[in-house]
C-alpha cells in the first residue's frame, strides 16, 4: 500500500508511522506535515533512511499542495493526523483550529474523493461528544462540544459523514480518548506534569482535579488505527478507548509517586474555561468487529513514559524553553 499521514510529525502521526513501517515493510509512507511548533523530524530519526518512508514538508490547507503529494506519489490511502490538538490553546486562539481541522480534513476528503483513494481514516476525539456524568457515549451518540477545539473537530467530522452520504466517499472516522507515550510535546498534561517535575518545578492542576480523562497508550492506539486502515467499511465510525478512568489528581499522585516526590508539588490554579468533567467512550464496537483490545496496563505505561522523558531531556528541554508554552499557560497563573 502507498499511504499518506498527514501530520505524521507530531506525537500520534510519528508513532503510527514506525508502527506501519515495522508491521509492514512492503509499503511505502509518505508524510505530509507542516512542522507546526509540535511537529518535530526527530521522531521520525529512526525512519527518515528508509527507502519505503519520504518526508514532504506542507499543509493539508493548501489544496494545490496536496494534491501534488498524492498524484506524484501514487497514493492510495490517507490517515490524518493532522490537527492543531491542545484545547487551552484553542481557548486563547482558535484560528488555526478551525482552518486546519475543517478546511484541511475538507481538502482530504477531496482529494480521496478526485484520486478514487481507497480509504481516509480521519483520527478524531472523544471530545466530539462533550462531557458526560454517568454511562458511556457510543457511536451513536450526538456530538456537544465546548471548546473551540472540540467544535471544529466536530466539523470535520460531519463533513466526513456527509461526504461519505453524499459521495460514498471511503472514510472512516474515529473518536479517541486521550493519548499518552513517548514524544509527546510537553504541553498536555501527562508530558507537562512529568517535565515539570524533572526540573524541579510545581504541577498546575486545573480546578480541583477531579475531572476524569480515559487513557490509551500509544502502541494500543496504532494497533487500532491499523485495523481500521484495512478492515473498517467505508462511513463507519469507531470509538477507541481503553475503559481506564482516571481523576487528574489520581494521575498525577501516579506521577508523584512513581518519581519519588510530594503532594506539595501540586499548585492548584484556576479551573479551565467550560472544563468537561468526564469523558468516557463505549469501545466495544471495535472489540466485536475486529477483536481489538487495549494490551498496555496503564501504570506500565506510565512508568514506560516517566522513564522516557528522564533519559530525554534533550528532546524536550528545547521544546519547553521560550514562548511556545508560556502564552497559553498565563491563563493559569491565578491560584484556585
Ligand atoms: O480526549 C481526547 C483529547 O485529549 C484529545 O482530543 C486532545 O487533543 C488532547 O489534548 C486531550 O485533551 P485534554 O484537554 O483532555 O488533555 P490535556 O492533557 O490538556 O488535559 C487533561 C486533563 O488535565 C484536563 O482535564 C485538563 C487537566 N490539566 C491539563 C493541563 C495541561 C491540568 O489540570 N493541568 C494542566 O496543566
Amino acid at each position: 500500500m502507498r499511504l499518506l499521514v498527514s501530520g505524521g510529525a507530531g506525537f500520534m502521526g510519528s508513532h503510527f508511522i514506525k508502527y506501519i513501517l515495522a508491521k509492514y515493510p512492503d509499503y511505502t509512507v509518505v508524510n505530509f506535515d507542516k512542522l507546526t511548533y509540535a511537529g518535530n523530524l526527530e521522531n521520525l530519526r529512526e525512519v527518515e533512511n528508509n527507502p519505503h518512508y519520504k518526508f514532504v514538508q506542507g499543509d493539508i490547507c493548501d489544496r494545490e499542495a496536496l494534491e501534488k503529494v498524492i498524484s506524484e506519489n501514487k497514493i492510495e490511502a490517507i490517515v490524518n493526523y493532522a490537527a492543531e490538538t491542545h484545547v487551552d490553546r484553542s481557548i486563547m486562539d482558535p484560528d488555526a483550529f478551525l482552518r486546519t481541522e475543517i478546511f484541511g480534513s475538507f481538502n482530504l476528503l477531496e482529494a480521496t474523493k478526485k484520486f478514487n483513494l481507497t480509504k481516509m481514516v480521519q483520527v478524531s476525539t472523544d471530545e466530539v461528544y462533550g462531557s458526560i456524568e454517568d454511562g458511556s457515549f457510543s457511536e451513536e451518540s450526538s456530538f456537544s462540544p465546548n471548546s473551540p477545539y472540540a467544535a471544529a473537530k466536530a466539523g470535520a467530522d460531519h463533513l466526513c459523514r456527509a461526504y461519505f452520504v453524499t459521495y460514498k466517499t471511503p472514510v472512516v472516522v474515529t473518536h479517541s480518548c486521550n493519548f499518552y507515550g513517548t514524544n509527546q510535546f510537553p504541553e498536555k498534561l501527562i508530558p507537562y506534569f512529568i517535565t515539570n517535575l524533572i526540573e524541579g518545578k510545581k504541577v498546575p492542576l486545573y480546578g480541583d482535579g477531579k475531572a476524569v480523562r480515559e487513557w490509551i497508550h500509544t502502541s494500543d492506539h496504532c494497533r487500532a488505527i491499523d485495523v481500521l486502515l484495512h478492515k473498517a467499511a467505508p462511513g463507519e465510525v469507531y470509538n477507541i478507548g481503553t475503559g481506564k478512568e482516571l481523576e487528574n489528581i489520581e494521575i498525577t499522585k501516579m506521577i508523584l509517586s512513581e518519581m519519588g516526590l510530594g503532594e506539595d508539588m501540586i499548585e492548584p490554579v484556576k479551573d479551565r474555561p467550560g472544563h468537561d468533567r468526564r469523558y468516557s467512550i463505549d469501545c466495544s464496537k471495535l472489540s466485536r468487529d475486529f477483536g481489538w483490545k487495549p494490551e498496555k496496563d496503564f501504570a506500565t505505561g506510565l512508568k514506560e513514559t516517566i522513564e522516557w522523558y528522564k533519559a530525554n531531556a534533550d528532546w524536550w528541554q528545547p521544546l519547553k524553553s521560550g514562548e511556545h508554552l508560556d502564552y497559553f499557560r498565563k491563563q493559569y497563573t491565578d491560584k484556585a
